[in-house]
């Protein structure tokens, strides 16, 4: 094919690219960085134009814009549309890092930035994947690009933005590279995504910080109080001790639950990567289960008190906490927010009052695999990997997936390249030249077997 050799020429210029986009600090959830997110727009329309679509555009939304772009060769052909997002995490810890995590360095076959992987390598592979069909006379449908600038910090600008341009981003099938596979050289492609609620709590004991030999072993302490109600919210078998929590929560199917139990995974693997004895989760599930098909309760942070250099013997007035909670399908992340709520009000004792604030959330997605999209995935990655890819639901969140079948009645596909072990929102963050590189390679096989399949 024609494509390898042009990916072989331009190599070197679509790294240099991706890390010159590496280098633009574009963290959304920081707004001293804003400068940076919306030039890293920028960034992505103008590589967008060069890349050959007919036209580029910034759209504004009530936060950081969407670069939109199409190539419509022929309104009778099937349309894709790209989703991605150009915003990253924040960078902290920074001392973590063992280079700058904005000043990208390619080594031992891996870009390390912040970004790396989430998601502007792998964005940026849909950006030269099209360059390469379109350079080379041999696009064969219709592409629109939406790429978004808030993912990370809940994407709630983007669906006014769907609901106000229907018709121009109207398509077959949405395709997103935003996930993980098993292994380089055990592909997979996602069918599932965890739903979110995220909420943060406050509780507060006494009406000022307390001498805690004064008044300790008298008056109740916040973060004692607040260690014991978080610590209530799981069972001796590690399941959510919300009342109704767990209502309506599929079971999976035999079969799906086997397909997983034989998907290459080693917990001794898994347990030393990440130096750990034993791992520990819902009781009747493996691991593989637990961060997939099994809704959870996790603490984020929780401060209060004193935690400056030295001691000082205190008894503070209020404690704090994040608690987010991963959903499965059938689970409403408005409604359990409202059980959170009444449940952390309840168990709250006499002597603290109790605050929740909600955060963001969004709902569990489940794709296709039946679908033309998903078999043009799948039949892409078995050219370029030589193995029939795996189905397998993830523990991540893409709330915009069933956002755009809701508002749109369109179906994603997850076509991720990346690895767990990339260290997304991680120090150290990282994605494989490999991954680079196949991403670039098998996409465009995607859209000739898409574009072929439809005809039919
Ligand atoms: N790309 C990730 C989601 C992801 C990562 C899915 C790995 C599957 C495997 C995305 O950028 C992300 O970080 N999502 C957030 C949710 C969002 C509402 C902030 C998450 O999952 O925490
Ligand atoms: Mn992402
Ligand atoms: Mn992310």
């Amino acid at each position: 094919m024609p494509l390898q050799n042009y990916l072989e020429q331009n190599k070197e210029r679509f790294l240099n690219e991706l890390l010159e986009l590496l280098r633009i600090p574009s963290i959304s959830a920081d707004t001293k960085y804003s400068a940076d997110v919306n030039r890293a727009a920028e960034f992505v329309k103008q590589q967008l134009l060069n890349a050959g679509v007919d036209k580029a555009e910034i759209c504004p939304t009530k936060g950081y814009p969407v670069v939109y772009a199409e190539k419509i060769i022929d309104a009778t052909l099937p349309t894709v549309l790209v989703y991605g997002h150009y915003d990253v995490q924040p960078a902290d810890p920074l001392e973590l890092w063992n280079s700058p995590p904005f000043e990208p360095v390619v080594k031992d076959g891996n870009i390390y930035a912040r970004g790396a992987c989430d998601d502007k390598g792998q964005m940026y592979m849909h950006v030269k994947a099209f360059e390469m069909l379109v350079k080379n006379n041999v696009l064969p449908c219709n592409v629109k690009f939406m790429i978004e600038g808030e993912e990370e910090i809940g994407s709630v600008n983007l669906e006014p933005f769907a609901v106000a341009n229907k018709e121009k981003i109207k398509a077959d099938v949405i395709l997103i590279s935003d996930t993980s596979m098993i292994a380089n050289d055990v592909p997979s492609i996602t069918t599932g995504l965890r739903g979110l609620t995220y909420l943060e709590v406050e509780v507060t004991g006494p009406n000022r910080d307390l001498h805690s030999g004064v008044y300790g072993g008298a008056v109740a302490n916040p973060i004692n109080i607040l260690c014991d109600m978080i610590s209530s919210l799981h069972d001796k078998d590690r399941r959510v001790n919300i009342p109704g929590f767990y209502d309506g929560v599929e079971e999976v199917s035999k079969q799906e639950r086997d397909m997983m139990a034989s998907a290459p995974f080693s917990l001794e693997e898994y347990k030393a990567h990440l130096d750990i004895n034993e791992v520990l989760g819902e009781k009747n599930y493996s691991t593989l289960e637990r961060v997939s098909i099994r809704p959870t309760l996790d603490v984020n942070g929780i401060w209060g008190g004193y935690i400056g250099q030295g001691a000082k013997t205190v008894l503070p007035s209020k404690a704090f906490a994040k608690i987010s909670m991963r959903l499965v399908p059938n689970q409403s992340s408005e409604k359990i927010m409202k059980l959170f709520e009444e449940h952390f009000n309840k168990i709250a004792p006499a002597y603290v009052k109790v605050k929740v604030m909600p955060h963001h959330g969004g709902e569990a997605a489940v794709t296709p695999t039946d679908s033309i999209a998903y078999k043009a995935a799948s039949k892409a990655m078995e050219k370029t990997f030589g193995k029939t890819p795996i189905p397998l639901r993830t523990g991540g969140s893409i709330p915009i997936v069933t956002m755009f079948e809701r508002v749109l009645g369109i179906k994603s596909v997850l076509f991720g390249f990346g690895l767990d072990s990339d260290a997304i929102h991680s120090p150290n963050e990282k994605y494989g030249l490999f991954n680079y590189y196949k991403g670039i390679e098998t996409l465009p096989y995607f859209y000739q077997y898409f574009a072929e399949m439809s005809e039919k």
